[in-house]
């Protein structure tokens, strides 16, 4: 039946772990490495599958979430040491009861955004993700299957305040001043908001866990639009609350926890040591933060530097892991610049991140439409050399 006595399924044994373990903060024989975004328009076999698929019918559809997932880990095999579930964050919003569309060449659109408070009375009151978001749980479990245990599949959600921001936008936006208006208009009505989303972040969270996800990613792709002040008051405390409500569930119903990673784009620069408190077991950097320098401010960030759990201690009692980060459109430059850019990140006179364990080799956002596939493989394949070369000396 593919389900145990509780309930949960079971599924094949893994035959790479690695990016579990450096999610928990353990040193590993390479750094394991994973690309936001690694199932997108950049592959040819994507764009293919897109010609006769609309984008959320892609993400309603088990089979076809299931095969572009897998896209990526059959033409890099052996490189890619996680699959991330093909999904988008504004299926969140979608359950919620705004209607949106993936419009071609611009993006995410919603018909009617939220103008006003009064606006929010249009959302369900009650969301219940295993009616509104149970494909994405279906494809999850298909995804889990069809890995046998390959690889380690993430699950993941949009954060509150980057969710809220399209909600109000109404799509992409330069400035999201609408949204950040809501803060300084309606600053109560705007918590309301977050938290009414942050609730449905939880149980969607946690909903994939139980169909299968072994890591889970909160992405706040738009947290670098908040004033220091304002990401501290809007931002920051509905992440805590994610994590420690998630934490919390799956520890009530008995299903093995798993590692969280906090990616909370362009806010890392002023609080870095904040997010590193904020109950994930990995950090995820964007590119506009020096490797060495991020190690140093989270192993001081953490209150846990009693010398039983060590520098860097989170509740879960290790070390917090980094992601990252290298800068997109290095993917552009030439497989040499991309493999010099690798080695540095890994290994600048200033500290990089190899040879500590504790790190998942990442970008420090998504990878784009127009990168070259082969490009991205001398990145995966520089990642494997240097980590390897910096590991064993
Ligand atoms: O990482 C993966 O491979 C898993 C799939 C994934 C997608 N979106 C697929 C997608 C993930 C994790 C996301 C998250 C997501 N979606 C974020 C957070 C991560 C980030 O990049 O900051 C955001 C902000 C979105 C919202 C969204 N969806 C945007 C801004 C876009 C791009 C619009 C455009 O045309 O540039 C999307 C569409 C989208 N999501 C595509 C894919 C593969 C491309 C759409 C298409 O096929 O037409």
């Amino acid at each position: 039946t593919g389900t145990n006595a509780s309930g949960a399924h079971h599924f094949p044994g893994m035959r790479n772990d690695l990016i579990l373990r450096a999610a928990r903060g353990q040193q590993t024989e390479r750094a394991p490495v994973w690309v936001m975004r690694q199932a997108g328009r950049y592959l040819p076999e994507f764009r293919k599958l897109r010609e006769s698929h609309d984008f959320f019918t892609c993400c309603r559809t088990p089979s076809l979430a299931t095969e572009i997932t897998l896209q990526p880990i059959r033409r890099y095999s052996g490189l890619l040491d996680a699959a991330i579930i093909f999904s988008d964050i504004l299926v969140i919003p979608q359950a919620m009861g705004l209607t949106v569309e993936m419009l071609p060449s611009k993006g995410p659109h919603f018909p009617a955004p939220l103008e006003t408070p009064k606006d929010v009375a249009r959302l369900h009151k009650r969301v219940d993700v295993h009616k509104e978001l149970g494909y994405v749980f279906d494809a999850i479990t298909m995804t889990r299957r069809e890995l046998a245990g390959e690889v380690p599949l993430i699950g993941f959600c949009g954060a509150p305040w980057t969710l809220m921001a399209y909600m109000i936008e109404g799509g992409g936006s330069k400035g999201f001043e609408k949204a950040k208006r809501w803060l300084y208009d309606y600053p109560e009505e705007s918590k309301e908001l977050l938290q009414r989303i942050a609730d449905v972040c939880v149980d969607f969270l946690v909903g994939q866990v139980k169909a299968g996800a072994q890591l889970l990613q909160v992405f706040d792709s738009w947290a670098g639009e908040l004033s220091p002040a304002h990401f501290r008051t809007f931002s920051l405390p509905y992440l805590r609350s994610i994590a420690s409500s998630v934490k919390d569930r799956l520890a009530c119903s008995s299903t093995q926890c798993v590692p969280m990673i906090c990616f909370a784009k362009g806010a890392l620069g002023h609080s870095l040591s904040d997010v590193a408190k904020a109950g994930y077991d990995v950090v995820a950097l964007d590119w506009t933060v020096e490797p060495a320098q991020a190690r140093k401010v989270v192993d001081a960030a953490m209150p846990g530097s009693a010398p039983s759990k060590g520098a860097g201690a989170n509740e879960a009692g290790h070390r917090v892991a980094l992601q990252g980060n290298m800068d997109p459109s290095v993917l552009y430059a030439s497989k040499e610049a991309i493999e010099v850019e690798v080695e540095k990140m890994l290994r600048s006179r200033k500290g990089g991140f190899g040879g500590e364990g504790a790190y998942i080799a990442n970008l420090g956002h998504g990878i784009t439409p127009g990168v070259d596939p082969e490009h991205l493989r001398a990145y995966l394949k520089a990642i494997h050399r240097y980590s390897r070369e910096i590991n064993a000396e």
